[in-house]
């Protein structure tokens, strides 16, 4: 959600800029924008819609020094008005901003009351007319201060009219890494966007001053002596992000399963925590987490959690599940979760997000960069990390290390489900349904439907068709069947008649020829090991998903209006 990107240079930086903005798309956003010091000062350049067409404006500008923004509109519409840069009331700053400020309409009234009105509908734009009222002529203290008024979540860059050739940064709750790469200093929401850089994790509330030969915080000088960041992703010949990231799961999986610790297994009550399709990959483990500690467990929505009553842990442990480790709501029901006395184990795929460093305990998936904004590898390989959490014995560890040899099967196998697309391209509403570990595959099958073929599905538990949504049902309605339960064959075939007779299309998604035969069209899947077989059928609703929306012409990789980390609550 949201993408900034600074740099400053001894030489012309603005290429690289925006070079970085395109790094950062995947991330989500609805406009772009950059401010930089021009041959004459400082200068915004703005544009609604691609960084292409932010690229396109820039012309032949060049810049050793400036910062830029994909904007994923919070407050105010999306054009180019509130579009970052934003810049102050009397020139001395401009700054771009990601986050939410939570108090910023009592600080637009305490701005009225000395006389500064705002031109846009953001509730970024009052930091920058804050900064200038608050200016003592250090950027750094200022900025600091100015941070220290706000409530909320943010990610700052500044540029000080005053200052050419610096940035200035702060950051609470939304992220910013800092970068060293030859005679260059850099910020970015990602280390997406800073490839071959040496890295550098800007705390809460500590203020950076960037320029060409170094970097400060808070003046003590950032030696390049951090991580190392990885080169730039790319497709590798696949046509987009998301089908490389299908293509990837078997060697996904593998790497997880080769991580898992041989010690440290969880025996007590488990709450599994996550939002999106990271709480989907909980919902579809309860029932092998059930098995393999004999004790009640629940997967609960992030978002649901933080509201829910706040009941004490009970030597209970919280697992939060996030791919990006930066997702807003799983945060905040980290902390919940520790205040309410609960152990914490954190399962994300990337080792330095703010998830990471908040959890009592980590486990990592290794699924390696995910860049599309459907995630599918990232998803594949929570389930591997969760298993390896409480799996122990001997039969169930031998089904795990048979996963990724099935993925491998799998999903060649769903290349199948191209000759499907058919059924489900002027579909009103397509249903996903399943039972147990399926019902949480049937769930994420739809989400990932609607994602990114914009067309409305439905994940549903199969028992719960028959009390509501049925009504949706007519003749054509595609219909995705999960079986993957030996014992759910029987009632299984029950849902399949009731959605036949009334006129829907049937897609089995199964191992059993029974659930197969009794569909008007079927994936046949090999037999799959109970419990763990979720890591295995998503996939092949996965690649349905791409190719309806590949045929219709979607934006795979990048679809509307979502973000690839929500770090917004
Ligand atoms: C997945 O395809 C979605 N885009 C989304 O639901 C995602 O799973 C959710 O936002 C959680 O993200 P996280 O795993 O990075 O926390
Ligand atoms: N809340 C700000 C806005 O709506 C920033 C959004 C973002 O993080 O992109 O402009």
């Amino acid at each position: 959600m949201c993408g900034i990107i600074g740099i400053t240079a001894k030489t012309d930086a603005l290429s690289a800029i925006v070079s970085g903005l395109k790094a950062l798309e995947y991330r989500g956003y609805d406009s772009a924008g950059v401010a930089f010091f021009g041959k004459n000062g400082l200068r915004i350049v703005k544009a609604v819609g691609r960084v292409s067409a932010l690229e396109e404006k820039l012309g032949e500008e060049t810049t050793t020094c400036g910062i830029s923004h994909t904007r994923w509109a919070t407050h105010g519409e999306v054009c180019e008005k509130n579009c970052h840069p934003h810049v102050s009331f009397g020139g001395a700053c401009m700054l771009v901003h990601n986050g939410v400020i939570e108090n910023y309409a009592e600080l637009k009234k305490y701005l009225l009351e000395k006389g500064v009105t705002c031109s846009t509908d953001t509730d970024s734009e009052i930091i920058a007319h804050l900064y200038e009222l608050l200016c003592d002529g250090d950027p750094v203290t200022t900025l600091g201060r100015v941070a220290n008024a706000l409530e909320g979540s943010y990610a700052i860059a500044l540029l000080s009219a005053l200052h050419k050739g610096e940035i200035f940064a702060v950051r609470r709750s939304s992220p910013l890494v800092i970068g060293r790469r030859d005679n260059a200093s850099l910020l970015a929401s990602d280390v997406t966007a800073l490839p071959n850089a040496e890295l550098y994790y800007l705390e809460e509330g500590r203020v950076a001053r960037l320029w060409a030969e170094g970097v400060d915080v808070m003046g003590k000088r950032f030696h390049s002596n951090a991580i190392q960041s990885l080169s730039a992703p790319d497709k590798n010949g696949y046509d987009t992000f998301m089908l490389k990231e299908i293509y990837e799961q078997p060697q996904a999986i593998a790497r997880t399963i080769a991580d898992i610790p041989k010690k440290g297994r969880i025996k007590g009550e488990a709450l599994l925590l996550g939002c999106g399709s990271s709480y989907h990959a909980g919902l579809a483990c309860i029932p092998l987490v059930e098995k393999c500690t004999g004790r009640h467990a629940e997967a609960l929505l992030a978002s649901e959690f933080i509201c829910s009553h706040a009941l004490p842990a009970n030597g209970q442990t919280a697992i939060l599940l996030s791919q990006s480790g930066e997702t807003a709501d799983t945060l905040s029901a980290c902390a919940e979760a520790k205040k309410r006395g609960y152990k914490t184990v954190g399962i994300t795929n990337v080792e330095t997000s703010s998830l990471a460093r908040a959890v009592d305990e980590n486990r990592f998936t290794k699924a390696g960069a995910e860049i599309a904004v459907a995630t599918t590898k990232g998803f594949t390989t929570q389930i591997v990390a969760l298993a390896g959490l409480f799996v122990k014995d001997e039969e169930s560890l031998r089904a795990l290390h048979s996963l990724p040899t099935l993925a491998e099967k799998v999903v060649r196998l769903s290349e199948k489900t191209a000759e499907l697309v058919h059924i489900f391209l002027s579909a009103k509403c397509v249903f996903f349904i399943g039972r147990k570990s399926d019902y949480g595959v049937a769930l994420e099958g739809a989400l990932k439907f609607k994602e990114i073929t914009y067309i409305p599905s439905i994940g549903l538990a199969s028992g719960e068709l028959k009390h509501g949504s049925i009504s949706l049902i007519e003749k054509g309605s595609p219909v995705v069947v999960v079986c993957a339960d030996g014992k759910l064959i029987a009632k299984t075939l029950l849902s399949v008649a009731t959605v036949k007779a009334r006129g829907g299309v049937t897609v089995a998604v199964t191992c059993f020829e029974e659930v197969a035969t009794a569909c008007d069209y079927a994936l046949r899947l090999p037999a799959l090991p109970a419990d763990l077989s979720p890591a295995i059928t998503v996939i092949p609703l996965q690649m349905l998903s791409y190719y309806v929306a590949t045929a219709l012409r979607r934006d795979v990789d990048k679809p509307r209006n979502l973000a690839k980390s929500v770090t917004v609550e």
